[in-house]
């Protein structure tokens, strides 16, 4: 792709299933990655798979504004500029609507729609002051069709996407483009937390597998792969869009 060598990253939720292969596209690209993760564990062992680009670990809990400030300005120091923000860390467990709770809102909030907006709100004065710079929310498919035991976290999803084009607007006179990527249902942690294990999983798999035209669940570099082009200087021209990658269950026009 375009234009990635020697740029510098920030992917959040780098310690995760999409997050380590969005690292390794970037890396296998010749950017620079700052990884960020709330377990600087799983951060440390993708950051490890690495080779010939410079690296940083940033354990961090996203929903923290003032320590992404802090984990924002560590890395710009160590990588010596920022040029791309890939908001990539979610979390939820799914369980009816009517089963949750106010706290329990108040974690899926604070992790998939504030984290996100302190991490904006850190990075874009950087973008604005040089003028140029990608961003990509990663929302899922959940906030753009629904999905049953995933209400408030869709609910988050939904307003990534909002809020990304909303930004995107106000900041494509400088440079900066904001583009959203919506997985489908892909094959990581998150995805069996939400399927479960045993019998019950394995048929929420097979039904899933029978739906999407494909026939397959995604794998994370299938997400990585529309990340990293919108991130590239192939998509300077993009910005405020949203693009499904979903193997076909979810078709928008
Ligand atoms: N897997 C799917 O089916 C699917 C579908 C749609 C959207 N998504 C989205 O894709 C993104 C990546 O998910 P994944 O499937 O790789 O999940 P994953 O659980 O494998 O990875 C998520 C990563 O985020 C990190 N994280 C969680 N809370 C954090 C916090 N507060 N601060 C910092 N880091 C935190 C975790 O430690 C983990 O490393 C998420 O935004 C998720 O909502 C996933």
């Amino acid at each position: 792709m375009l234009g990635l060598k020697g740029k510098r990253a920030i992917v959040t939720g780098a310690g995760g299933g999409i997050g380590n292969e969005i690292c390794a596209r970037l890396a296998s690209e010749g950017c620079d990655v700052a990884l960020f993760d709330i377990n600087r564990i799983a951060a440390q062992q993708v950051a490890a798979q690495l080779s010939s680009v410079k690296t940083s670990i940033h354990e961090v809990d996203i929903s923290d504004y003032e320590a992404v400030g802090f984990a924002v300005n560590e890395a710009v120091e160590q990588l010596g500029g920022l040029d791309i923000l890939v908001n990539n860390a979610g979390w939820d467990i799914a369980q009816p609507f009517l089963d949750t709770n106010p706290e329990f809102w108040d974690r899926v909030i604070a992790i998939n729609y504030k984290g996100p907006l302190n991490l904006h709100h850190h990075v874009l004065p950087i973008l604005n002051k040089q003028g140029a710079g990608k961003i990509v929310n990663v929302s899922s498919d959940a906030g753009r069709v629904g999905s049953t035991g995933e209400a408030v976290y869709a609910g988050c999803k939904a307003a990534l996407t909002g809020f990304g084009k909303s930004v995107a607007r106000e900041l494509a006179q400088n440079g900066i483009c904001i583009n959203t990527v919506c997985p489908g249902p892909t094959d990581t942690r998150l995805f069996e937390e939400f399927a479960g294990k045993g019998e019950f999983g394995q048929r929420i798999r097979s039904g899933l597998e029978r739906a999407i035209p494909m026939r397959r669940l995604g794998q994370p570099a299938d997400i990585a792969g529309a990340i990293l082009f919108l991130v590239s200087d192939d998509a300077d021209f993009i910005t405020g869009q949203t693009i499904s990658v979903s193997g076909g269950l979810t078709m928008h026009g």
